[in-house]
């Protein structure tokens, strides 16, 4: 059971943060669609208190609409499968009116909080659940506007402070053996305070040997890949540029050079990393796999003690540079510099259980057969989001999002 003074605690944290992120941004930004298949920024200062506006107030406690047409304009984002699919809104609202929107919602769910806690025989209210569902929501988005400020302009972001990125080299991968094993994937509804509909039920996976690379593809094993198959737009990833014959690499404050970055993880689309893995004579780890040898020691799961998050670390680091995030194969930096893609398919598990009536499409939207699960985490996720039932995916074709992707092989 989460308390009041937590929860309330956790929300104004995350509503800083989301303030915080759009501070950084130029006046007139928030008009840019730095990704055709997402709408413009200005959607997000929306988005957030709409999701909070529609889940927790009228969603979970039915009260009355603030202003029918924002709830709903900024209900949801899109994903489509290519450009030409994506909505465009004539006219969006000002953002002042987002702003005044949004700080109205607010004082809203702040006085909802003890009202959710107050009906524990609802499902989505017991444990503060729909409360937690928002919070994550937007510790999720805090990405999603990281990937999205990392397409933009250079010049759009201003830092908030000196963050200089880390570079060099990295080290080259190196194949473990990860032995066989059986692996819990997802959990059961009463073992987690809150968890998303896609995290239950559990089932056990036998996972077979296999060979695993310690560390993920890095930049400069890209280039060379692209020196081999050519840098058609097919192979050449949404994060690199090519100006003057020099390639730099996108970050939230704009292009860095390849001599910096040529250590950290490559960020592609699963289709590019199925690509360079088919090439090298390997393949991509399932799910279960990559989970399987994230393992802390050969009885014990303990993710979060090995990840190498931190909030406004702003870029990856050159791989190799954790040794200390090895787990018990001897595999490394598996949660934290970049989500990882796998070859699983996003899709329901058994047990699968969509328990927010509110909220009923979170996963099933998109048990499609086009998005994939990608493991880990990276720079910008919140620790909060980091446990082993926790699942995230992007259509197989996404570039944008921060995901990189390891080697694997059959022995
Ligand atoms: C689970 C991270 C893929 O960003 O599209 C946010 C999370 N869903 N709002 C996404 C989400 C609705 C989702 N991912
Ligand atoms: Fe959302």
């Amino acid at each position: 059971m989460t308390d009041e003074l937590t929860l309330r605690a956790q929300l104004e944290s995350a509503w800083a943060r989301s303030d915080s992120l759009f501070a950084m941004l130029a006046p007139d930004a928030f008009a840019l669609r730095p990704i055709a298949l997402r709408h413009p920024l200005l959607f997000y200062v929306g988005h957030l208190p709409a999701f909070a506006h529609n889940q927790i107030v009228r969603g979970a406690l039915g009260g009355e609409t603030l202003d029918p047409a924002l709830d709903d304009l900024f209900a949801r984002g899109i994903d489509p499968e290519t450009e030409g699919e994506a909505p465009s809104i004539a006219q969006w609202p000002s953002i002042a009116s987002v702003l005044a929107y949004r700080d109205a919602v607010r004082a809203r769910v702040r006085q909802s909080i003890a009202a959710v806690l107050e009906r524990p025989h609802d499902v989505l209210c017991a444990n503060g659940r729909v409360l937690s569902l928002v919070i994550e929501h937007e510790l999720m988005h805090h990405e999603t506007l990281q990937y999205l400020f990392a397409q933009c302009p250079d010049g759009t972001l201003s830092r908030p402070q000196h963050h200089e990125p880390i570079g060099g080299a990295g080290r080259a991968a190196v194949l473990r053996s990860v032995g066989a094993g059986f692996v819990t994937l997802g959990a059961r509804f009463d073992e987690l305070a809150f968890g998303w509909d896609n995290e239950f039920g559990a089932t056990r996976e036998r996972v077979e040997s296999f060979l695993l690379s310690d560390l993920p593809v890095r930049n400069r094993d890209w280039l060379d890949y692209m020196g081999e198959v050519g840098s058609s737009d097919d192979h050449r990833p949404a994060s690199m540029v090519e100006r003057d014959g020099r390639w730099f690499v996108r970050t939230v404050f704009g292009l860095v050079p390849m001599d910096v970055a040529e250590g950290w993880p490559v960020q592609v689309s699963a289709l590019q990393a199925r690509a360079y893995c088919a090439r090298v004579g390997g393949r991509l780890a399932t799910e279960a796999e990559l989970h399987h040898a994230a393992r802390a020691t050969m009885d014990r799961e303990d993710f979060t003690a090995h990840a190498l998050l931190q909030w406004e670390r702003w870029y990856p680091d050159p791989v190799g540079h954790a040794p200390a995030s090895a787990s018990a194969f001897g595999v490394e930096e598996l949660i934290g510099n970049g989500w990882e893609w796998t070859s699983s398919v996003f899709a329901p598990r058994e047990g699968f259980t969509p328990w927010a009536r509110t909220y009923p499409g979170y996963s099933a939207d998109f048990f499609d057969g086009e998005h994939d699960v990608v493991f880990g985490g990276a720079w910008p996720t919140d620790l909060a989001l980091v446990r082993p039932s926790f699942c995230n995916w992007y259509r197989r074709s996404y570039p944008y999002a921060f995901t990189s992707f390891r080697v694997a092989r059959d022995r």
